[in-house]
């Protein structure tokens, strides 16, 4: 049975996204790599046919400042045909509704457009982010497309990470001074603010300067990649970061939630970054988020 997570309703593709989407016509058996990325590939070019000219009627209120549009849902629909027929017995969680139960124990996890807000406002930072998690929850293979810029970040569990084919590492930078780091600003929750704004505060003061990208897929391959040195986030979904956790960790990188633990399915903060950075942003994590984490209101 397939199920709309939000509404508990059949998940019925739109017909627009039905037809934008051609979900191998002449099915040829691939990998799951070449699955994800060709998955990735093609709601990419969905999403840049319409970027820059959404209207308004094509954006719809999901809950407090979130929103979905007809974009995501089509990125959505066509990524679902495409792995569901090529893996019928696996299931899938992905963020706007399509829930499937299989019974291989493997889940892919899909984040159809990440930065859906950068996207509504023609920002050029948007993703899309697929990863596939085994039996035993350990992810086995991550993919981050960012269209604008057709840079493909893959990696699968042993095997490396790669940029467009080439392998990538976390950076080697060692001096706090020469820090450029990734977060995510709180939006439409605050009782972490207060915690949040103090440890940007200190990292501030441990960098040489902060990104919000909008895209926690993207901030973490650009952590992969080296062109951030980490990222920290409070609150995330594992369509967020299960791909992006994978390319880290295959690229050299450390990634827990803020309490430390590196089984970070359950939970919604991730702290990922080098040898160099991952201790210190813990350390501010578990200072500054001490009470929140006693009260194990999140990990
Ligand atoms: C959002 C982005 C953003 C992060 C938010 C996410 P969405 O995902 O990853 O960077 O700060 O927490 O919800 O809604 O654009 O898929
Ligand atoms: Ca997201
Ligand atoms: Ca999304």
């Amino acid at each position: 049975m397939i199920l709309d997570n939000r509404k508990g309703l059949p998940y019925i593709a739109s017909p627009e996204a039905q037809s934008t989407c051609h979900a191998t016509k002449q099915h040829i058996m691939k990998g799951e790599l070449d699955t994800a990325i060709s998955a990735a590939k093609k709601a990419g070019s969905l999403a840049l046919q319409s970027f820059g000219s959404l209207n308004q009627t094509e954006i719809q209120p999901k809950d407090y400042k979130d929103f979905v549009t007809d974009v995501d849902k089509a990125c959505e629909n066509c990524i679902a045909s495409e792995i569901s027929r090529a893996f019928p017995q696996d299931s899938m969680l992905c963020e706007e509704g399509y829930v499937t139960s299989g019974s291989s124990g493997r889940q892919w996890i899909v984040d159809p457009l990440d930065g859906t807000l950068n996207f509504i406002h023609s920002f050029p930072v948007f993703s899309i982010s697929i990863a596939l998690s085994g039996p035993d929850g350990d992810l086995m293979t991550g993919v981050v497309y960012q269209p604008v810029l057709d840079e493909l970040f893959t990696a699968e569990k042993g095997k490396g990470a790669f940029l467009n084919g080439n392998p990538i590492r976390v950076s080697s930078r060692l001096d706090p001074e020469h820090f450029l780091i990734a977060t995510g600003l709180p939006f439409k929750e605050y009782h972490y603010l207060d915690a949040y704004v103090s440890m940007l505060r200190e990292v501030i003061h441990g960098s040489a300067g902060i990104r919000r990208a909008g895209s926690a897929a993207i901030d973490l391959a650009y952590t992969a990649c080296g062109r951030f040195d980490a990222f920290w986030e409070y609150k995330l979904f594992p369509w967020d970061y299960s791909a992006g956790v994978l390319l880290v960790r295959e690229a050299g990188g450390i990634v827990t939630g803020f309490n430390g633990d590196s089984a970070i399915g359950n939970h919604h903060s991730i702290i990922a970054g080098t040898g160099a950075t991952h201790p210190q942003l813990l350390d501010m994590a578990r200072k500054h988020f001490r009470e929140h984490l006693q009260m194990n209101r999140e990990s």
